[in-house]
Parts: structure tokens; sequence; C-alpha cells
């Protein structure tokens, strides 16, 4: 009995190594199919920039050939609008490809929109934006990083900016409540969301070239759920968008309670 017990326990050992290595591959092959797609995407993104520079920089060069100085500028300028929207579509990732190193620590959500907002200062004044803020008078926790929330934040702040351009009084409400979850709300009275299927893909925009790269919701949604959250859109009733960002409650008490 006592031989077959060993020979059992083995057993059982050997399949909970094969299966961790398993369960490793599987996740290692799941992080390069994202890291495949995304390259992917990217590359394409870039390298239409990058033709089209090599088109332009060959006419510059023809027209100075030909002593024509001030048709060679404007294509310097084009060259420099397309070096601009690279430089967009990099500083998105960069924002997301911050993760890897840094540890997560108990931010204060009020926090954070404080000063998503104190970066936005001046767009909100620019375009007479009537702000609203609702927040509870305790400190709202949740366990992530600051700079990525805030990114997200100012990532949300941005498009309803941009969607209430236009709009006779624009206004835009942040509302932070916790329950259960902690959930940040952010809504606006703009043109509201034309089509809530692609909003979250990569480079899906419907801004002008020089305005939006189509990245700031598919990273946003990326940290969200990298912090075990969810990043959700409508349309409100009344009209305007309407995005949630709900995360888990980091409650100190709760779980030196549980220990
Ligand atoms: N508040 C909003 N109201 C209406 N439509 C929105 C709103 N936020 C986003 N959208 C739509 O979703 C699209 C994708 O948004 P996203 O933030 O991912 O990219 P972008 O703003 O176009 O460019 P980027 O953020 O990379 O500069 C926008 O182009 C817009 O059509
Ligand atoms: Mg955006």
């Amino acid at each position: 009995l006592n031989q077959r017990l060993q020979r059992e326990v083995a057993e059982r050992q050997k399949m909970q190594g094969k299966l961790e290595v398993a369960e490793q591959t599987l996740e290692q092959s799941s992080k390069l199919a994202v890291l495949g797609e995304m390259s992917a995407a990217v590359s394409h993104e870039l390298n239409q920039p990058l033709a089209a520079m090599k088109t332009y920089l060959a006419g510059a060069a023809l027209l100075l050939r030909r002593n024509r100085p001030d048709e060679a500028l404007s294509s310097f300028q084009r060259i420099d609008d397309l070096i601009e929207r690279m430089g967009a579509i990099t500083q998105q990732l960069k924002s997301y490809a911050r993760k890897a190193g840094d540890a997560l620590a108990p931010v204060d959500m009020g926090d954070a929109v404080v000063s998503a907002l104190s970066m936005m200062e001046p767009q909100l004044k620019r375009n007479k934006v009537r702000l609203t803020r609702t927040m509870p008078d305790r400190p709202v926790m949740v366990m992530g990083d600051r700079l990525r929330i805030e990114q997200v934040i100012i990532n949300l702040l941005r498009n309803a900016l941009d969607a209430t351009q236009g709009v006779d009084a624009p206004e835009i409400d942040i509302l932070l409540a916790a329950g259960e979850t902690v959930t940040l709300t952010v809504r606006d009275n703009g043109h509201g969301i034309e089509d809530l299927d692609s909003l979250f893909e990569p480079f899906y925009t419907t801004k002008q070239p020089g305005e939006g790269v189509g990245l700031g919701l598919a990273i946003s949604s990326g940290i969200v759920n990298d912090l075990g959250g969810r990043l959700t859109a409508r349309n409100a009733d009344g009209g305007g968008a309407v995005f949630e960002m709900r995360l888990p409650i980091f409650e100190e008490d709760k779980i030196r309670a549980a220990r």
C-alpha cells in the first residue's frame, strides 16, 4: 500500500510539473500573440508615413535642384507633419510599455483625477468647458500605478474635449464613486459615439490626420484590464458619450482584518 501511495505521489508531482510548464508556455504564447498583433499594426501605421516621407523628400530634392525653394519648403512642412504623427504613435505606446518594471501601489483615485485635470486645464479653459466634479469626501483607493491611471483619465478627457468641439455650451462631468468597485465616470455633451464596436480597436479613429491616431482608448482599456478592471462606453440618452472605468477597490482595513 505504501509503495503504491509513493508511486501515486510521484506520478502527481510529475503531472503538476507538466501542468506548470504548459501554463507557462500558454502565457508566453498568448503574450507573443498580442505582441505580434500589436507589432503588425504598429509597423503598418509607421510604414505609411515613412513611405510618404521618402516621396516628399525626393520631391523636395528635385525642386531644390530646379531652383524652386518655396515649393521645396512646403514639402519639408509635410515631412514635419508626418514626423509629428509618428511621434504621436510612439508617445502613446510608451505609456503602455511603462508597465513592466513599475510595482503597483495604492493610488488615491481622487488625487489622480485632480492631477489629470490640472494637466488638462489649459485646454479646458481654452474651450470654455463647464466642468463638474463629484467625488466622495474620503479617499478612494485602488491598486495600480499612478502614472498609467492618470494616462487613462487624460485620454478620456482629451476625447471628451474633442467630442465637444463646436458644441454651444460644452460640458464634461466627472463622477467618482466607491462601492464594491471604484467607478470613474466621464460624461460629455458632445456628438456621441459613432461606432461602439470599433471604439477600442487600435488605430480606429474618426479624427483628421494630426488630430488623433486612434490609440488612446486601445491603450487605456489595456491599462485598465491589466489592473483587473474594465473600461466601457455608451451613448447617453440625452446625447453625448459616457465612459466608465471600473477598478477593484483597495481597502487596507479589510485586507488587514482578513489576515
Ligand atoms: N467622448 C467621445 N465622444 C464621441 N466619440 C468618441 C469619444 N471618445 C472616443 N470617441 C471615438 O472613438 C475614436 C477612438 O478614440 P481614441 O481615443 O482611441 O483615438 P483618437 O482620440 O481618435 O486618437 P488618439 O487618442 O490616439 O489621439 C475617436 O476617434 C472617436 O471617434
Ligand atoms: Mg483619444
